[in-house]
């Protein structure tokens, strides 16, 4: 019997990790990083720093800026799900829309 249970947690444990192995694989983040996260790491690179126009304390759309990061512009690149997932998308479209503006990035 105490047998049983533990071969039954070594298997569930077993198939936790492969699930996880599988997630680490296709790149995708475990949890959803937050808005102000992917501006920092992603975003921020450009807008703010003379590269981009600057887009916080805009009220741009939402659905502007879910298209902007879809497709793409001239110099500004388009990222897939795999780079910033839907969920993430959604969130920091949101947060860029409601966003106050930075004094300290630069541009215009
Ligand atoms: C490699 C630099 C770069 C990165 C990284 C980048 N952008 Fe841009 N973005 C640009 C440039 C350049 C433009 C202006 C494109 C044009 O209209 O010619 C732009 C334009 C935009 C616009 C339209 C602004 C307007 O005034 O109409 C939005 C919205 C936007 N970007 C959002 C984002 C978001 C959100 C991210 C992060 C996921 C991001 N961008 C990452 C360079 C970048």
């Amino acid at each position: 019997m105490r047998r049983t249970v533990l071969i039954a947690a070594a298997l569930v444990m077993a198939g936790a990790g492969t699930a996880w192995a599988a997630g680490q694989q296709l790149g995708q983040p475990l949890a959803p990083r937050s808005p102000e996260k992917v501006y920092a790491s992603t975003c921020g690179y450009c807008h703010g720093t003379n590269v981009g126009p600057i887009i916080l304390g805009r009220h741009l759309p939402a659905v502007t800026v879910v298209g902007m990061v879809r497709e793409g512009r001239n110099a500004m690149p388009a990222f897939r799900p795999t780079e910033i997932s839907n969920g993430e998308l959604e969130a920091l479209s949101r947060w860029v829309e409601a966003s106050a503006a930075n004094p300290q990035e630069k541009g215009q």
